[in-house]
C-alpha cells in the first residue's frame, strides 16, 4: 500500500479541516426550507468484504436506499428540499414527471401523502416493456396504493402538453422535474456531502450510478463549494457521456448559484459503459451485479440503475479505469420495487446461477 492509499497520509485528506468545510456547507443550506424525510439509517455505510476482495478494492456502500418513506432511495433526499419549497410557495398539489417504472414517481406520491401534498403523476411509456408485470407491478402498484393520480402519456411532447395542462387546472401546483434533478433537489445532494465530510472518512472515489443527472450533479456541487478535492465518477445507464455532461454540468452550475457560491464545478466524469441496450432495458452484465451483491453480501440492487451501474463499476476495476486498491464509496440508490416490475427479464439469472 502507498501512502496515497493510506486514509492518514492522504496529501489533501485532513479531518478538521473536513468538518470545517461540513460546516460551511451546512450553514449554505440553512436558508432553504427542508421537509424532513431523511431518517436514521440513510446515508449509513455498509462494507462489501467479499466483493472487495473480489475485485482487489475497497467497496463501502452509502446506504440512500435505506429510507423511512415510500421504500427509500436517492429521491428522498432530493424531495426534503423540493417539497420544503412546495411547502413554502403554499402549494396544495404536486406533479412529476418519470417512466412508468420510476422510483422517483414512486417516492414522490410517498412523500407527497407524508407532507399533506396531492401527488400527480406523469408516467411516460418510453421503454418498450408491455409484460404485466412491468405495466402493473413494482413501483406502479405502490404508485396506486399511494393514491396518486397517474396520467399515461406515449411521448415526451404528450408529456409537456399534460403537465402544462395540470399547471393551469390544479390547485396550486408544484412541479417536480423528471428525477427531482433541478438545482433545488440537488440541494439534497450537497447535504450529503456535508454529511460524508462530517464523518472524516477519506475516499479515492465516489461513485453514483446517473439516471436524470442530479444527484451527480448536487454531489459536484457540494464538493466545489465545500472546496475539498474529490473525485466522483457517475455511471450513466441511459444517456451517453455526450448526452450526460451538459446535463450534469448545468444542474452542477446552477446549484452552485442557488447556494450562493462562486466556486466552480469541475467537470462531470462520466462513464456510460453500463447503459446497454438504454434507459430501462435490464443488461446481462447489470444482472450478474446483482447475483453477485445478493449472494455474496445480502444486499439488493435493482434492474434498471444500480445494477447497471454496479456492472459498469466491476467493468471499470477490470479494466483499470479503478485502480487497485481504491477506497470508493458506491451510492446505493435504491430503485428495489424494480426487481418485481422486470420479473420475467430476472428470473434466468437464478436459473444459471
Ligand atoms: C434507484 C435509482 N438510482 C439512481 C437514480 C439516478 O439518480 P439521478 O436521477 O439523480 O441521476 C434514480 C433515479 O433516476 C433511481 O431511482
Amino acid at each position: 500500500m502507498t501512502a496515497h492509499h493510506h486514509p492518514d497520509h492522504h496529501p489533501d485528506h485532513h479531518p478538521d479541516h473536513h468538518r470545517a468545510a461540513a460546516a460551511r456547507l451546512w450553514h449554505a443550506l440553512k436558508p432553504f426550507p427542508r421537509y424532513p424525510l431523511v431518517t436514521p439509517g440513510t446515508g449509513s455505510h455498509t462494507a462489501l468484504p467479499a466483493l472487495s476482495a473480489d475485485l482487489g478494492i475497497t467497496l463501502t456502500l452509502m446506504r440512500d436506499d435505506v429510507g423511512a418513506y415510500g421504500g427509500g432511495g436517492n429521491k428522498l433526499r432530493k424531495l426534503e428540499y423540493l417539497l420544503g419549497a412546495a411547502l413554502e410557495q403554499g402549494a396544495k398539489t404536486v406533479i412529476t414527471v418519470g417512466a412508468v417504472q420510476s422510483n422517483h414517481c414512486r417516492l414522490t406520491a410517498a412523500a407527497c401523502r407524508r407532507a399533506g401534498l396531492e401527488p400527480h403523476l406523469v408516467l411516460v411509456r418510453m421503454v418498450p416493456n408491455t409484460t404485466p408485470d412491468y405495466v402493473n407491478n413494482g413501483n406502479v402498484l405502490l404508485d396506486t396504493l399511494a393514491g396518486a393520480v397517474l396520467h399515461y402519456v406515449d411521448t415526451a411532447e404528450e408529456a409537456r402538453a399534460t403537465i402544462a395542462t395540470l399547471m393551469q387546472t390544479l390547485d396550486h401546483p408544484y412541479y417536480i422535474p423528471a428525477g427531482g434533478s433541478d438545482a433545488t433537489g440537488a440541494l439534497g445532494y450537497v447535504q450529503a456531502v456535508a454529511e460524508i465530510l462530517d464523518s472524516g472518512q477519506h475516499w479515492d472515489l465516489i461513485v453514483t450510478t446517473l439516471g436524470s443527472g442530479g444527484t451527480q450533479a448536487g454531489l459536484l456541487a457540494g464538493y466545489a463549494a465545500a472546496g475539498v478535492p474529490q473525485r466522483i465518477l457517475g455511471l450513466s445507464i441511459g444517456y451517453t457521456v455526450a448526452e450526460a455532461t451538459p446535463i450534469v454540468a448545468t444542474d452542477a452550475a446552477n446549484t452552485l448559484t442557488l447556494l450562493g457560491s462562486c466556486a466552480n464545478a469541475p467537470a462531470p466524469w462520466i462513464d456510460d459503459r453500463g447503459k446497454g441496450e438504454g434507459y430501462g432495458i435490464v443488461s446481462p452484465a447489470g444482472n450478474d451485479a446483482i447475483t453477485a451483491m445478493i449472494r455474496q453480501e445480502g444486499v439488493f440492487l435493482d434492474p434498471v440503475y444500480t445494477g447497471k451501474a454496479m456492472g459498469a463499476l466491476f467493468s471499470a476495476v477490470h479494466d483499470g479505469t479503478i485502480r487497485a486498491r481504491s477506497r470508493v464509496l458506491f451510492i446505493h440508490t435504491g430503485g428495489f420495487p424494480g426487481l418485481f416490475a422486470y420479473q420475467p427479464f430476472l428470473t434466468p439469472v437464478q436459473a444459471h446461477g
